[in-house]
């Protein structure tokens, strides 16, 4: 699997999620299997860049190539600077957001809204293969499969997006209008795969090997791209690489395995954000890692309650501790897929809150 002359491990993708993939969590991500991983977005906006929640986003200290910035914005001349400005940072990659349904971005006509504005969003593809171009970066494009039910544009929007000289089109099987509910369709995600020659990644709703090889044989993707799903249980790349290559599952992570994966990422997570962000910010992650497990729902809201992080680590620790005396292996307790991907609430309050 390549973008552009990039060559990735494999085509096994954590999706983009703002207030979620910030530097440490795709690191995880990529440990666990995940081929490739794009930051969360970034603003067109040049007087936001300095502001320490976009620096934050663009810190990729110690983050296994190829580093990939995903740009949102309206303005064909910003979103270039923008490409421009974070490949002087180290992207190697720039991908264009025109997925996400956030009000916050929506009202400022970015994001998904764009897809309703095929001029706008054809010259705002023009003009950052333009800026990355002479610089050998590849531009990537992520988006829905249209504004609304009666819309659905995808098809000629990533016509028009390989030909101005995109390499690689990700599709999150959803409309505009649907935000996070109803399921995600493949249908549309075929379609585009049939109508390009550059490499497709479908996305939406895969949160098991089986669904993974089902989207697989649906579209004929070449890649896949999982988000939700990924979240407290990052492990689930490796699962599925095993089972794709092999038809098998891999037993459950030891219960250890996964108190010393949560450990370091809690450690990575502090270091990015520090004391007081962190302890707060490092919450939903934990709370995802113990959500279905036994005791987890307790666990979660005594740990809401601790406000220093060497606290909270302890807690961690004494949490897994238990749990591996009666489980070595994680236990199953098979709502784990369901619980994310049912995580709607959660994760429209969190994208509207977070994302800008
Ligand atoms: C909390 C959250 C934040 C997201 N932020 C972004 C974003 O910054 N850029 C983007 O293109 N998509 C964003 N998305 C959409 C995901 O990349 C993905 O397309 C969507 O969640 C569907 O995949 P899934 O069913 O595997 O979660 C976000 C989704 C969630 C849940």
């Amino acid at each position: 699997m390549h973008i552009g002359s990039i060559a990735l491990p494999n085509a096994l993708f954590v999706a983009p999620m703002a207030g979620v993939t910030d530097r440490p969590f795709r690191m995880l991500c990529r440990s666990l299997g995940a081929g490739y991983a794009v930051s969360e977005m970034v603003t067109s906006k040049r007087e936001l860049w300095a502001s320490l929640k976009t620096s934050r986003r663009a810190d990729h200290d110690g983050e296994p190539a190829p580093i990939a910035v995903q740009i949102a914005g309206v303005d064909p001349a910003e979103m270039a600077d923008a490409a421009r400005y974070n490949i002087d940072r180290g992207a190697q990659i720039i991908d264009i957001n025109m997925g996400c349904p956030a009000k916050k971005v929506c009202n400022k006509w970015a994001g998904s809204a764009l897809m309703q504005d095929e001029p706008l969003a054809t010259a705002i593809v023009a003009a950052v293969v333009a800026a990355c171009a002479p610089l050998n970066v590849p531009v990537t494009l992520k988006m829905r499969t249209g504004w609304c039910e009666t819309e659905r544009n995808a098809v000629r929007l990533a016509k028009m997006a390989e030909s101005a000289g995109v390499a690689m089109v990700t599709v999150h099987g959803r409309t505009r209008e649907q935000g996070y509910k109803g399921q995600a369709e493949y249908d549309t995600v075929a379609a585009v795969k049939a109508a390009l020659r550059i490499p497709v990644v479908a996305n939406g709703d895969i949160h098991s090997p089986e669904k993974a090889r089902e989207v697989l044989r649906l579209t004929g993707a070449d890649a896949l791209m999982i988000g939700r799903a990924a979240q407290g249980r990052p492990w689930i790349f490796r699962e599925i690489l095993h089972f794709l290559a092999t038809g098998e599952h891999l037993p459950p992570p030891a219960t250890h395995e996964v108190q010393r994966w949560l450990t370091e990422h809690l450690h990575q997570h502090y270091g990015l954000y520090g004391e007081h962000i962190g302890v707060r910010s490092a919450r939903k992650h934990i709370g995802w890692a113990v959500r279905a497990l036994p005791g987890g729902e307790a666990f979660r809201a005594q740990m809401n309650l601790i406000d220093d992080t060497q606290a909270q680590l302890r807690a961690v620790q004494g949490f897994f501790e238990t749990l591996a005396d009666a489980h070595p292996l994680l236990p199953q307790l098979g709502a784990l897929a369901d619980s994310a991907a049912n995580d709607e609430d959660d994760n429209n309050k969190n994208l509207t809150a977070r994302a800008a």
